[in-house]
């Protein structure tokens, strides 16, 4: 295991050590700390400095990498190797974004004309509907597109959606995009009493396309389709299954035996995981909002930063040192929980997002031999837009007991365009406070109560321990290549932290065994029989149902 290894012990060693710096002391001891500690690639530029780290730290993080075989690794995961050690198969969502004139053969087989068969299908596809000529079993075009789909079927597309809505096309037939993912129904039910049945379509987002939240809703919608168009004049089944349902997954068979219509299916691939998948198919209410040209912008945006990815060395590589300061946090700091912050509310969905990317890829236990580890893998990783969270759970950052790290995320540029000479200046000042917030935030997490120049020390419950570590990320812009390279930094991230927990980030087992139980308690309480070997809790939970049910 590598923890047993020597560059792991040493940095033990140096933990120890660091654990009692504070991060006001490592500034002062060197003014450049912040130059030395900055990278640049893709429209990003990633601050580092205030992690509680020094360039030595640095440095035998960087043995570490390389004594965990990262290089190795992030050319096996590049060119195609099965890198999916439990499923064997490749994670090949960067094939998903190479350029139209590039090629990756994969057993033999060049991957990128199918890749890009994909994307001209999507694009003939969201023609039709800016065009206003895919119209609905009664002839009018369709202007609601609700994307069923949970997971990564849900959360990609709905973040960049939220996050690219100023690149909303304005001059083509209009098309709303909404996300209904809970099992409940809560949002479908809301969109079903709002929306017109001859102008709604349903793209049924699944990868397996056997999940049951999302064919849960699909049949919910099915039919109320089927319910309020099949008594229309000319109107039959088929028609309906045609006009008002596609479907995107990995799975053809399942689609078709689901009722949808072939033209209608979109494909992609095993080797394309989940929560890795936005670059694709599962893409289309993206490109549905803001067309292909800026959708392929985005696959443009991942690809430069899959380059440098490829090409920096270790030492310069953003996704590598952003995973060297979390393996420093969680391992040899002891921080556990890390707090995901963008100070853009157009990221309003990037921490959601994050939150499954990095807990479902790397909260894991096992290596890849199947031992148990015995460090800790994956933090605790949750979000918030930052200035909300200022108003929110903030508090607990600067005055709680527990140490977390935070990704302060903020575009440097924003409002230019705005044509109104004074709501620009409003806007563009609005963008100055906050990013004056957010840099405010990170150097009190950072000082504690020294950020402020006041005589005498404070009372107890004004008191700001400070030497909290935090990263932050600038963008130059919000643009769609921009935040193509900030979601690959982060699906890169977690694979460098993966290759040194030596666990798999591309598999999900431990997600398997609930849906399981989950059948089997559906039966139970569908049935009113079969309760009586579960244990007291949940078979006193099952009884209140059947209670309520009766009542
Ligand atoms: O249950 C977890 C999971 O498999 C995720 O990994 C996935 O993104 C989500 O469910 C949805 O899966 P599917 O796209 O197959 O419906």
């Amino acid at each position: 295991m590598i923890d047993q290894s020597a560059a792991w012990r040493e940095l033990e060693a140096h933990g120890e050590t660091m654990g009692r710096c504070h991060l006001r002391e490592l500034f002062a001891e060197a003014p450049r700390r912040g130059e030395r500690f900055t990278r640049r690639a893709a429209g990003l530029t990633l601050d580092l400095s205030k992690q509680r780290w020094t360039e030595e730290t640095l440095s035998r993080l960087l043995a570490l990498a390389e004594r965990a075989g990262v290089p190795e690794a992030i050319r096996a995961l590049l060119a195609g190797e099965r890198v999916n050690v439990s499923e064997n198969r490749p994670a090949l969502h960067t094939a998903l974004r190479l350029p139209v004139d590039a090629s990756l053969e994969v057993d033999g087989e060049d991957l990128v004309p199918a890749v890009q068969a994909t994307l001209s299908r999507m694009d003939a596809m969201v023609s039709r509907f800016h065009a206003g000529q895919w119209r609905g079993a009664t002839g009018r075009p369709i202007r609601d597109v609700v994307n069923l789909g949970v997971g990564g079927s849900d959360l990609g597309p709905l973040m960049v959606t939220h996050a690219l809505a100023d690149y909303r096309l304005a001059d083509v037939h209009r098309v709303d995009v909404h996300f209904a993912s809970t099992m409940d129904g809560s949002q479908l039910v809301d969109y079903l009493s709002r929306f017109n049945p001859e102008t709604t379509l349903f793209v049924l987002s699944s990868k397996s396309f056997t999940t049951i939240d999302t064919l849960s809703n699909a049949r919910t919608a099915r039919d109320w389709l089927m319910a309020r168009l099949e008594r229309q004049e000319g109107v039959d089944g088929d028609l309906v299954m045609r006009q008002h349902f596609i479907g995107v997954s990995a799975s053809p068979e399942k689609m078709a035996e689901w009722g949808i219509a072939p033209a209608n299916q979109l494909e992609f691939w095993e080797w394309v995981g989940g929560r890795y998948s936005l670059w694709g198919a599962i893409g289309l209410p993206i490109a549905l909002v803001v067309g292909m040209t800026n959708f392929r912008a985005l696959l443009a945006g991942a690809h430069a930063m899959d380059e440098h990815f490829a090409t920096a060395p270790l030492a310069d590589n953003l996704p590598v040192l952003l995973a060297l300061a979390g393996i420093w946090n969680v391992n040899f700091l002891d921080i556990r929980a890390h707090s995901i912050l963008p100070y853009d509310g157009r990221l309003e969905y990037f921490a959601a997002y994050l939150e499954q990317l990095e807990m479902e890829s790397n909260g894991k236990s096992a290596t890849h031999g199947g031992r148990q580890v015995n460090y800790s893998t994956c933090p605790v990783l949750w979000g918030q837009l930052g200035p909300n969270a200022q108003h929110a759970f903030y508090q607990l950052l600067h005055q709680g007991t527990q140490p977390v790290v935070c990704d302060f995320i903020a575009p440097l540029r924003r409002y230019d365009d705005v044509a109104d000479e004074a709501t620009r200046e409003h806007l563009k000042s609005q963008h100055r406070l906050t990013l004056a917030n957010c840099f405010a935030q990170s150097r009190l997490l950072m000082l504690g109560d020294e950020a402020i120049d006041e005589e005498g020390p404070r009372p107890g419950h004004k008191r700001y321990r400070g030497n909290q570590p935090s990263t932050t990320l600038l963008l130059d812009r919000l643009t769609p290549g921009t935040l193509g390279a900030l979601i690959a930094l982060y699906e890169h991230k977690v694979f460098v932290q993966a290759t040194i927990w030596n666990t798999n980030p591309f598999d999900q087992w431990g997600v398997e065994l609930g849906k399981q139980i989950a059948g089997e308690t559906e039966r139970i309480l569908a049935s009113h029989a079969g309760h009586e070997a579960m244990d007291a809790s949940t078979r006193a939970l099952v009884e209140a149902v059947w209670r309520a049910e009766a009542d």
